[in-house]
């Protein structure tokens, strides 16, 4: 008699086991799509794939708050296009999507009825059982809502998956905020970077336009003095100190056109690279060793133009045959080697006009941002290489540098 209860209990003790670690798989799963390198819409499709096939879904998507109430439509899988069209921005509402939106929990309704109603035409060829929305949640706060649209209902799914939808919003919460502080750390790495190139601007052309200034008058007063000789002679150094100085200026703007994407620092620099191996025909080789580049995009942006200064300093300056690029780290120490085999910066010879060298200066302002330092060798006849080494940020830096 004990024993049909005993094997029961056995049984059923067994399949919540099975549910359970079914819960830990699709959790994990959705952690690590959620981890993955790259922008917010990636991260957002791989999480749609990940999350329809885990839990069987027909379609998905997932919308974010607006901070009004309402929530905007950022990433959808199994929905028509004209559906998801339409359905772009929610204002605030009484729908499953903007209560979980605005007050949160679970939201089950049965069909799509309602949503159908809402933006004017069916959601889905034919119906589903039920739509669910669930809040993608940080910390106390509501970032964006996710949906699935089921054929099976929720209940038939097993009592924990409730609990397992709202883990799952939150572990989503916390990859669309830490993407939002991600963008605004580049913004703001962006308008630091804006100071930089006035500096620049002013090291190079400004100093420029006061030395042809000079220029000018002399040559004025070559003319008064009917010095025809001395007149071309001001006349030839004006005219070199513009050519030099339209060089500067489309060197600059060439320079700054190039931004970091989102591909991230070793592509950028892989592109660099290869574009500069392209128009030189320098014979160039790029090695990234890191086992993963974790900068901040203020650090990224400062090793990126480093490394451009250093590539257009051998182009203009080193007659070298061969060029390397190395980027390597030791847990949380990065270094970055630049190292040609041309003249050496003595064999380069000296010219121009003062101020016109800010390339060696600004790489140094840039080695002081990233609290490194910077270290250039160079022998006649030996090439120049240049060693930066510099710290990644401690754990939660990120964070502080979107601060500010
Ligand atoms: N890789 C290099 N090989 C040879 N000489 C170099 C190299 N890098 C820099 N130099 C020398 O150092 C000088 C200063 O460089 P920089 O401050 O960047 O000014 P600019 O490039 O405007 O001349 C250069 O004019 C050049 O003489
Ligand atoms: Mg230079």
């Amino acid at each position: 008699m004990a024993e049909p209860t005993s094997t029961k209990q056995a049984q059923s003790q067994a399949v919540r086991l099975a549910r359970k670690t079914q819960s830990l798989d699709v959790l994990y799963a959705i952690a690590s799509s959620l981890n993955q390198p790259g922008n917010l819409e990636q991260l957002l499709d791989g999480f749609l794939d990940t999350f329809i096939e885990l839990v069987d879904a027909r379609a998905a998507s997932v919308r974010l708050a607006t901070g009004d109430g309402g929530t905007r439509l950022v990433a959808s899988r199994g929905l028509a296009p004209e559906v998801v069209e339409r359905d772009r921005l929610m204002p605030a509402g009484r729908c499953p999507c903007g209560l979980a939106a605005s007050q949160g929990g679970l939201r089950v309704q049965r069909g799509t009825a309602p949503c159908a109603a809402l933006i004017g035409r069916p959601m889905l060829e034919q119906d589903c059982a039920e739509f669910v929305a669930v809040p993608a949640q940080y910390q106390d706060r509501i970032v964006g809502v996710y949906n699935l649209f089921l054929d099976r209902p929720l209940a038939a799914m097993g009592e924990d998956m409730p609990d397992l939808l709202i883990t799952v919003g939150r572990h989503l919460g916390l990859a669309i905020e830490k993407s939002r502080l991600e963008s605004e750390a580049r913004r703001l790495a962006i308008l630091e970077e804006r100071n930089l190139i006035g500096n620049e601007l002013h090291d190079s052309l400004a100093q420029s336009l006061v030395g042809m200034r000079l220029q000018l008058k002399l040559l004025g007063e070559s003319l008064e003095r009917k010095d025809i000789g001395g007149a071309q002679y001001e006349a030839s150094r004006l005219r070199r100190a513009m050519t030099q100085a339209n060089e500067d200026l489309r060197e600059l703007l060439t320079n700054y056109r190039l931004k970091i994407d989102d591909a991230g620092l070793a592509q950028t620099l892989a592109n660099l690279v290869e574009r500069f191996g392209r128009d030189t025909g320098i014979a160039v080789f790029f090695q990234n060793e890191c086992h993963a580049l974790a900068l901040t995009p203020a650090q990224e942006i400062q090793v990126f133009f480093i490394i451009q200064e250093a590539l257009t300093n051998i182009r203009k300056h080193s007659g070298a045959h061969n060029v390397r690029v190395l980027l390597n780290n030791e847990e949380d120490l990065y270094t970055v080697l630049i190292e040609d085999d041309g003249l050496g910066m003595a064999g380069a010879g000296e010219d121009g006009a003062p101020g016109a060298h800010a390339g060696l200066a600004i790489m140094r302002e840039r080695t002081e941002r990233l609290h490194g330092q910077i270290v250039i060798e160079s022998e006649p006849g030996e090439g120049t290489r240049i060693v930066l080494m510099f710290n990644a940020p401690p754990a939660g830096a990120p964070a502080a540098a979107a601060r500010g």
